[in-house]
């Protein structure tokens, strides 16, 4: 059974249909911890799957290093085989990437290398682009910039805001990634070779 430390800062609408996957007794992963850098809406999900929380709350901590120190001591204590950052609005210091990847995923609400970073959904809608969609990759110390693991494209339609636009991107994210952990724990996809053979 592969185990998963999830980080978020939101609402987890995503870490709900993992955890919802997860709960399901022939899905090959669990939920151990879900983290996250704030007191984020979404911890409510994991009290109702009774999985437990931590919070390493990026405002106290002097600098990005001293939180993401903090952080991977938390990760530590639950000892993960796979992180997935689920809507974490943070970039992690390198020391850190270096340490998970590439057992740290992360997904994106862009078909990736299109519109990297924090607004993925609206410099979309500023691009006037008719599709855009959503990634899974694994994290190195680029912006969105690691081995792309699965990918779909979602269009843009006539009157799309960031909001509706992201609602209707987030239920691919939340199939992408559940297909990705499954893949991962069950040995289908083996991280450490496609970050091995990624062309930089
Ligand atoms: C998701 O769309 C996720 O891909 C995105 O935040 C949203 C979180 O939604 N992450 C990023 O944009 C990271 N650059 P949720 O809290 O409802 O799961």
């Amino acid at each position: 059974m592969l185990t998963v430390a999830v980080l978020i800062s939101g609402t987890g609408s995503n870490l709900r249909a993992l955890l919802e996957a997860a709960a399901d007794p022939g899905f090959p992963a669990r939920v151990v911890v879900v983290g996250a850098d704030r007191q984020a809406e979404g911890f409510a999900h994991a009290e109702e799957y009774g999985t437990p929380t931590f919070m390493v709350p990026y405002a106290q901590f002097d600098s990005r290093q001293e939180w993401g120190a903090q952080l991977g001591e938390q990760l530590a204590v639950w000892r993960p085989e796979l992180v997935v950052l689920s809507g974490l609005m943070r970039l992690l210091p390198p020391n850190l990437v270096d340490e998970w990847s590439p057992r740290i995923l992360n997904t994106h609400p862009a078909y990736l290398p299109e519109f990297p970073g924090a607004h993925g959904v609206r410099d979309a809608l500023a691009a006037g682009v008719a599709q855009t969609g959503a990634s899974v990759i694994i994290v190195d110390n680029g912006v969105d910039s690691g081995p792309i693991l699965a990918q779909e494209r979602v269009p843009v339609l006539p009157g799309d805001d960031e909001h509706t636009l992201h609602e209707r991107i987030k239920p691919v994210e939340r199939r992408l990634i559940i297909d990705v952990v499954r893949r991962v724990a069950t040995g289908e996809l083996d991280l450490a070779h496609v970050a091995a053979t990624a062309t930089p």
